[in-house]
């Protein structure tokens, strides 16, 4: 494939999400193949020690490099890890021409420019059972599994968890101060959340159960004294969200990649059926709280994403529109290595 084709391929990688926007990735290609290797330099030394959830990042971004290569026409074969336990590549992609693309292929590739992550809350309508059947098959495809959290004493006990698990991390200064290092203020940056996709409501107060990372309690404290809301207004709508917890039977590189590849096609799914998500991992970012969500859930395996989805409600005219997480540029992931 041309170096310009490349440079589209993985310009749809990059489109991926990745825990606080990190883009913990790198991209080497060759005529017939891409090399994805994660960037160390990008790490999450407090939140991610292990380097989980950046390779779940990477694997989402090489799965959305094997559907961009899909809807261009070309099939892609697979190797995770191919140096073994090597420190930091990741897979390699090699390409072989598969004739037209189908219909499926071209919607999920146009869902990857689609895809956001949406913090608001949904609308009061529910997940249809058979997208999430859909999406148990596909996470099966990569030996992973996805499991809703339909029952009721599973929902307080992952709701639970996960308000534990704020909890923690709002008192711990040094995952306050990395958080604020991966927050932007300036609309025209290349990585990091940006402010305005974030709710600058307390969580707490919300029409869910479900509590969204809190990205800028720092902020607001400075605001404590904020108006009442108006008491004649209607209550909010409650939002219907499908919850799906999605683990892996290990827990080690290979999983996670597996991971984030499922998770990637999961995404894509949901997107191309008009349905928006955000992951909420609080409760997976600490050891004490996703051992626990093993053993109160009965997990047998490992839980890697907890994501919420459902319908998105109708914009709000008069609200500004939720600002969109900034990539950097190809050139400063793809490197291009010379034939032969
Ligand atoms: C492994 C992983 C964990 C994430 N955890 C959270 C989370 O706990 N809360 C949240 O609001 N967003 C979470 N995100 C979403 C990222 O913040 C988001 O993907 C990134 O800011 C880029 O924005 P985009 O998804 O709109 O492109 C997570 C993403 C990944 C890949």
């Amino acid at each position: 494939m041309e170096e310009q084709d490349w440079a589209q391929v993985v310009a749809a990688a990059t489109r991926a999400p990745s825990i606080h926007n990190t883009q913990p990735w790198r991209f080497v290609a060759g005529p017939d193949r891409l090399e994805l290797f994660i960037d160390p330099g990008r790490a999450l030394p407090v939140l991610d020690p292990s380097g989980r959830q950046q390779v779940i990042s990477c694997g989402i971004a090489l799965e959305f490099a094997v559907v961009a290569l899909a809807a261009r026409g070309w099939a892609a074969e697979v190797e995770e890890l191919p140096d073994g336990a090597g420190p930091t590549h990741l897979a390699t992609l090699r390409i072989t021409p598969a004739g037209d693309a189908s219909v499926d292929d071209r919607s999920l590739a146009e869902a990857i420019d689609n895809r956001h992550t949406v913090r608001a809350p949904f609308a009061a309508r529910a997940v249809p059972e058979e997208l999430l059947e859909r999406l148990q098959a596909e996470a099966r495809a990569f030996g992973t599994w996805v499991k809703p959290i339909a029952r009721s004493e599973e929902e307080v006990a992952t709701v639970f968890l996960i308000s534990r698990a704020e909890e923690m991390e709002q008192g711990d200064p040094a995952y306050l101060a990395e958080l604020e290092s991966w927050l932007r203020t300036d609309p025209a940056a290349v990585d990091g959340v940006p402010l305005g996709a974030v709710p600058s409501e307390d969580p707490q107060e919300r029409a869910s159960n479900w509590l969204i990372r809190d990205f800028v309690a720092g902020h607001r404290e400075q605001h404590a004294f904020r108006a009442a809301g108006d008491p004649t207004a209607p209550p909010p709508e409650v939002e219907r969200p499908a919850v799906v917890l999605m683990g892996t039977d290990g827990d080690d590189r290979t999983a996670w990649l597996r991971a984030g590849r499922a998770l990637g096609r999961v995404l894509l799914e949901v997107t191309a059926a008009g349905l928006v998500a955000s992951p909420l991992t609080q409760a997976l970012d600490w050891p004490a709280t996703r051992t626990r969500m093993q053993s109160r859930l009965s997990l047998v395996g490992h839980p890697q994403m907890l994501l919420r989805m459902g319908y998105p409600r109708e914009p709000d005219p008069d609200a500004p529109s939720p600002a969109v997480s900034g990539r950097r540029p190809v050139r400063d992931v793809l490197r291009f290595e010379p034939a032969g």
